[in-house]
């Protein structure tokens, strides 16, 4: 059988997203009915940027699975001193079960998937956040009962991985997928129309607009993230200048549905891309989201080492 990895959204089809997700609700009301890691068999998580979530969630989640993390900073490893990347890859595949890996680059992942012999994880790169939608979308099924059809408003930088996330892990459920962005920081082409395809066969949708006011309109959803990602500190001050206009406001999310629910994968900065009295308003539902990490990556992690 072919090695199974998820390094994008729509590295799963809309069929096995569901599958996915549905195993994520059961795990969470069931932490500990899947033991594919018993032995224990070990799983490499390796961080070339900071973690809170990413880092302690898959810890837990591997334990849970019964197996055992080994977490990394590549700082601390070869790899982070020029071991090539195929090298690396080969003995963590002599050594675990999958490898878990926070980036920059997405050809990193690929290299890494293409010599490990197990299965690969992405847990962020410069390009996607596969397993932060994940874990989104089981907490929109929870508020809201299912995802087609729903409509989604990312508002603010829609360049960065969660941009990209957002409009391929959307369009693979059927949602209506909006971005609202400056011009420049408006999704990767080639992703949008990547996402353009796998809407045309779930029923979902993209738009891409400048306008956040047009974006969030009636939206179910509305999420958001930090302006300026990890590697990208050096453009702070000219960033909070450009997304200004995009910050989710009590008065940007007036413009919603009035039962719409907030996402922020965070860590968040309140006064900036997201409010304090959003974030922390009754319609903010961040907490709930970031408790999914662990239960939506239980479930990819299972589902990949069932098909290894
Ligand atoms: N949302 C998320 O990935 O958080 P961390 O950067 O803390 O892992
Ligand atoms: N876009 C953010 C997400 C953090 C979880 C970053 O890459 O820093």
């Amino acid at each position: 059988m072919t090695v199974r990895h998820f390094l994008r959204d729509d590295d799963l089809s809309p069929a096995e997203q569901a599958e996915v997700l549905a195993l994520a609700a059961e795990l969470k009301a069931e932490p500990y009915s899947r033991r594919p890691l018993a032995g224990p068999q070990s799983v490499v998580v390796l961080f070339d940027k900071s973690s809170t979530r990413t880092r302690v969630s898959f810890a837990v989640g591997v334990a849970d699975l019964g197996g055992n993390p080994v977490v990394m900073d590549t700082g601390v490893t070869q790899v982070g001193r020029g071991e090539p990347i195929a090298d690396t890859a080969r003995v963590f595949g002599r050594m675990a079960s999958a490898v878990v890996w926070r980036t920059y680059a997405q050809d990193g992942l690929e290299q890494m998937a293409q010599y490990a012999g197990v299965p690969v994880v992405n847990a962020l790169s410069d390009d996607f956040h596969p397993c932060q939608i994940l874990a989104d979308w089981l907490t929109v099924i929870e508020h809201k009962g299912a995802l087609a059809g729903l409509t989604v408003a990312y508002v603010g930088d829609g360049a960065n991985n969660m941009g990209h996330s957002y409009v391929l892990g959307g369009a693979t459920a059927g949602m209506h997928v909006r971005v609202g962005a400056p011009e420049g920081f408006q999704p990767d082409a080639a992703i949008v129309a990547d996402a353009e395809r796998v809407a045309a066969t779930t029923g979902g949708s993209v738009t891409i607009t400048k306008d956040p006011v047009a974006a969030v309109e009636g939206a179910d959803v509305v999420i958001t993230d930090t302006w300026v990602s990890m590697g990208q500190e050096d453009e702070k001050a000219e960033r909070v200048a450009l997304f200004g206009d995009y910050s989710v406001t009590s008065e940007l999310l007036a413009h919603a549905a009035s039962n719409a629910i907030v996402l922020h994968c965070l860590p968040a900065y309140r006064g900036l891309e997201i409010a304090a009295d959003v974030i922390d308003g009754p319609q903010s539902v961040v907490w709930d989201e970031a408790e999914n990490r662990v239960h939506a990556q239980k479930a990819i992690l299972t589902w990949l080492l069932e098909r290894a």
